[in-house]
C-alpha cells in the first residue's frame, strides 16, 4: 500500500505512521511522499529526517480546486494509493474527494460526529464532556465527516486541563492511526 501523507503543521501523526511503516508494524506499505500546504510546517523536517520525500504545495491565491489538483498530481505521479490526512487543516475540494474516492482517510481529535472543526479538544473540554477521544475516518467533502474506521475513547479527569487532555488524546491518536492503517493494509 503506497501512502501519501498530507500535513499542515507539527506532523507528529505523520511521523508515527512513517515510523510504523519503517518498523513493519504497518505491513506491506510504503510512505511515498509527505505533502505540506505550509512551507514552515515543522513536519517537513521530521519527514526528511526519516528519509521520506517532503513536498510543499502552497495555495498561493489559487482556488481550492486548483490547489488540490496540484496536490493530486503530486500524489498520483508517485503512485499513491491511500491519502492520509494528518493535521491537514484545509477542507478538500469535491473534485479531489472524487478523484481519490474511498481512498482518503483523516484523523480527528474527538469522537466524531461530536466536535468537528478546529480545537476539538477544547470544544469537548468546554462542553464539560467526561469521555472524548479520537477518530480515524474516511473523508468525504464535508469537514471532519465520513464513515468511521476506528475510534478510541479518552477519559477527561477532573484534574485535566485542555493541555493535558490534548496530550492524552494525541498519544492515543498516534496508535489509533497505526491501527487503522494496519486494518486497511491487512
Ligand atoms: C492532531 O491532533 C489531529 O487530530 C488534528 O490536528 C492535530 C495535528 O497534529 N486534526 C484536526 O483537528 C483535523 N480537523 P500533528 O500535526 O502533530 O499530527
Amino acid at each position: 500500500m503506497k501512502l501519501g501523507i498530507l500535513i499542515s503543521g507539527r506532523g507528529s501523526n505523520m511521523a508515527a505512521i512513517v515510523d510504523a511503516v519503517a518498523s513493519g508494524e504497518i505491513p506491506d506499505s510504503e510512505v511515498a511522499v509527505v505533502i505540506s500546504d505550509k512551507a514552515d510546517a515543522a513536519g517537513i523536517v521530521k519527514a526528511k529526517d526519516r528519509g521520506v520525500e517532503a513536498v510543499v504545495v502552497e495555495r498561493r491565491g489559487r482556488t481550492r480546486a486548483e490547489h488540490d489538483a496540484e496536490i493530486g498530481d503530486a500524489l498520483e505521479s508517485r503512485g499513491v494509493e491511500l491519502v492520509c490526512l494528518a493535521g491537514y487543516m484545509r477542507l478538500l475540494s469535491p473534485e479531489f474527494v472524487r478523484r481519490f474516492a474511498g481512498r482518503i482517510v483523516n484523523i480527528h481529535p474527538s469522537l466524531l460526529p461530536a466536535f468537528p472543526g478546529l480545537d476539538a479538544q477544547k470544544q469537548a473540554f468546554d462542553a464539560g464532556i467526561k469521555i472524548t477521544g479520537c477518530t480515524v475516518h474516511y473523508v468525504d467533502e464535508f469537514l471532519d465527516h465520513g464513515p468511521v474506521i476506528l475510534q478510541k475513547e479518552v477519559e477527561r479527569l477532573d484534574s485535566d486541563t485542555v493541555e493535558t487532555l490534548t496530550q492524552k488524546i494525541l498519544a492515543e491518536e498516534h496508535q489509533l492511526y497505526i491501527d487503522a492503517l494496519k486494518k486497511l493494509a491487512g
